[in-house]
């Protein structure tokens, strides 16, 4: 069973999308952390993030260490958004995703196109969404106990941001798969937003 996981940033999809990988188990993958990996590729090896052909040649990241917390940083979260936009940069990092949605067995996969671009033959689909506020509270609180000073309306503006440029662009936008169950956690608690979903998952198999 491939279980596909979409939706805008800090809607809760990632916690969802581990929370589904663990009670069905099933391998996860957090796509982000790919355009994010890139990012700091990119970054580090003092590339421009505004050509394409560097941010291209910057998806080499098979010695990158996916759990570096560098990568989680708003730098490289603001980089990873811009590329992300970029024609060679998406298709050069589909192979990837495609071969672990498509390992034996299925896998949990979270991002903005699972849906619609990698895995669009899905069993499930969720669309997680949450309001503007309601998403920046929520990153405000993971970066205030990262430690950083931070502002809700900074936050607040970053998320219209990264909003405009995942539904705006050309190549794969935001959007939900017409087959895709929403889930619009704003009024939901984390463990409420869980049992939503796992709920969604087995009606989905039971109708199947
Ligand atoms: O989900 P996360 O915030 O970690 O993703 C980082 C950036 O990568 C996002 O701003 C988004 O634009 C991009 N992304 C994407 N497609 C995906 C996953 C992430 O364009 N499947």
């Amino acid at each position: 069973m491939i279980i596909a996981v979409d939706g805008p940033a800090a809607s809760g999809k990632g916690t969802i999308a581990r929370a589904l990988a663990a009670r069905f188990g099933l391998p996860y993958m957090d796509t982000g952390l790919l355009y994010r990996a890139t990012a700091l590729n990119l970054l580090s090896t003092g590339g421009d993030p505004e050509s394409e052909f560097a941010a291209a040649r910057a998806t080499d990241i098979a010695q990158i260490d996916l759990a570096d917390p560098e990568l989680k940083s708003e730098t490289v979260g603001g980089i990873a958004s811009r590329i992300s936009a970029y024609p060679m940069v998406r298709q050069a990092l589909l192979e990837r995703q495609r071969r672990f949605a498509a390992q034996e067995g299925g896998a949990v996969l979270d991002g903005r196109d699972i849906g619609t671009e990698i895995a669009p033959h899905a069993e499930v689909k969720l669309f997680v969404t949450a309001s503007p506020e309601v998403r920046a509270e929520r990153r405000l609180a993971e970066l205030k106990r990262m430690d950083l000073d931070v502002h809700f309306p900074d936050v607040l503006a970053d998320i219209h941001a990264r909003d405009a440029r995942d539904r705006d662009r050309a190549a794969a936008p935001l959007v939900m798969a017409e087959d895709a169950v929403l889930l619009d956690t704003s009024e939901m608690s984390a463990e409420a937003a869980i049992e939503a979903a796992v709920a969604a998952v087995e009606a989905r198999l039971s109708a199947a």
